[in-house]
C-alpha cells in the first residue's frame, strides 16, 4: 500500500535531480560566494569517528568546490575555515585545525598554482602558530601573481573583531589628521575591513542545518542571498554547489527597490 511517505520519499527522489554546469546561466555567476563549512564534528560523530576525522574529509571537500567554483567562473571564494570562537574547543582539536592549512597546502598548492588561483587570508594572524602562519605565507606567495579564482581563507577571522579592528584604525588616523569625521562613510568603513579589495559576497552557503551567522561577515552579508542545507560539510559536493548557484540564480534581488 503506497501510504503518504512512500510519495513524499518518491517526490524527494524525483525533484534531487543531478545538477551540472549546463544547469547554470554563466552570465550571471555570483561574483563572489562565501562559505561557513560547518557540520565536520557530526559527520565523523555519525561515523563513529573522532571530529577531526570530519575535517580531515571537509579538507578534501574544499579541494573539490574550488575546482568547481573556478570553472564556472566565481572570482572570489571566502571560505569559513576557524572563527575567532573556536579556540575554545578542546586543544587537540584546535591543534589540529591548526595544522590542517599545512595538509591542505602541502598537497594541493601546487594545483592552485597551475589553476591560476590566487590565495588569500583574513582574520587575526597574530594568535596563529607559527608552522600555520608558514603555511599560509608560502601559498600567498606561491600564488600573489596569479589572477584567476581569489581563494580566501577566513582563519581566526571574527566580524566582530573586524569591525572594532577598523574603528581602532579610523580613530587613529582620525587622531593623526589624516581623515575627517565628516569623511567617514559605507564606503570608507568597508576599506577598512578586511575584505577593502574583494568585495561583499553575493551568496552564503551553510551547510550542517544551522540557521545562523556564527560571527561571519556581518557587515559584508547585508544584502546577500542566503543557501542553507543540512548536508554536513564533508559530504558537500559538487552537485549541491551547482543545486545553490541554480536556486541563487531564480532569486531576484531588490537592493531595497521594487
Ligand atoms: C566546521 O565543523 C569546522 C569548524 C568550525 C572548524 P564543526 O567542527 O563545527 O562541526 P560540527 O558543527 O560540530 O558538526
Ligand atoms: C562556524 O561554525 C565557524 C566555522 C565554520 C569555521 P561553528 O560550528 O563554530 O558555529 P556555531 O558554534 O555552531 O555557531
Ligand atoms: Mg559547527
Amino acid at each position: 500500500m503506497l501510504d503518504i511517505f512512500s510519495l513524499i520519499k518518491n517526490k524527494t527522489e524525483i525533484t534531487s535531480s543531478d545538477y551540472s554546469i549546463e544547469d547554470i546561466d554563466l552570465s550571471s555567476v555570483p561574483n563572489h560566494i562565501a562559505i561557513i563549512m560547518d557540520g565536520n564534528g557530526r559527520w565523523a560523530k555519525k561515523r563513529g569517528l573522532p571530529r577531526i576525522a570530519g575535517h580531515y574529509e571537509g579538507m578534501k571537500v574544499v579541494r573539490k568546490i574550488v575546482k568547481s567554483a573556478n570553472e564556472i567562473g566565481v572570482k572570489v571564494l571566502t571560505l569559513y575555515a576557524f572563527s575567532t570562537e573556536n579556540w575554545k574547543r578542546p586543544k587537540e582539536e584546535v591543534d589540529y585545525l591548526m595544522r590542517l592549512p599545512e595538509e591542505f597546502l602541502g598537497t594541493f598548492l601546487p594545483e592552485l598554482v597551475t589553476e591560476n588561483v590566487q590565495v588569500r587570508v583574513m582574520g587575526n594572524q597574530e594568535q596563529l602558530p607559527s608552522h600555520t602562519l608558514k603555511a599560509l605565507n608560502k601559498a600567498i606567495y606561491d600564488t600573489q601573481y596569479n589572477d584567476g579564482l581569489i581563494l580566501n581563507f577566513a582563519l581566526n577571522y571574527g566580524s566582530r573583531y573586524e569591525m572594532i579592528e577598523a574603528i581602532k584604525q579610523i580613530v587613529k588616523d582620525s587622531k593623526n589628521g589624516n581623515l575627517e569625521v565628516e569623511d567617514i562613510n559605507e564606503e570608507l568603513f568597508s576599506s577598512y575591513l578586511m575584505t577593502s579589495d574583494i568585495g561583499e559576497p553575493d551568496l552564503l552557503i551553510r551547510t550542517s542545518g544551522e540557521i545562523r551567522l556564527s560571527n561571519f561577515m556581518l557587515w559584508q552579508l547585508a544584502y546577500a542571498e542566503f543557501w542553507f542545507t543540512d548536508v554536513y560539510w564533508p559530504d558537500f559536493n559538487k552537485n549541491e554547489f551547482l543545486k545553490s548557484i541554480v536556486e541563487y540564480q531564480c532569486r531576484t534581488r531588490r537592493f531595497g527597490g521594487v
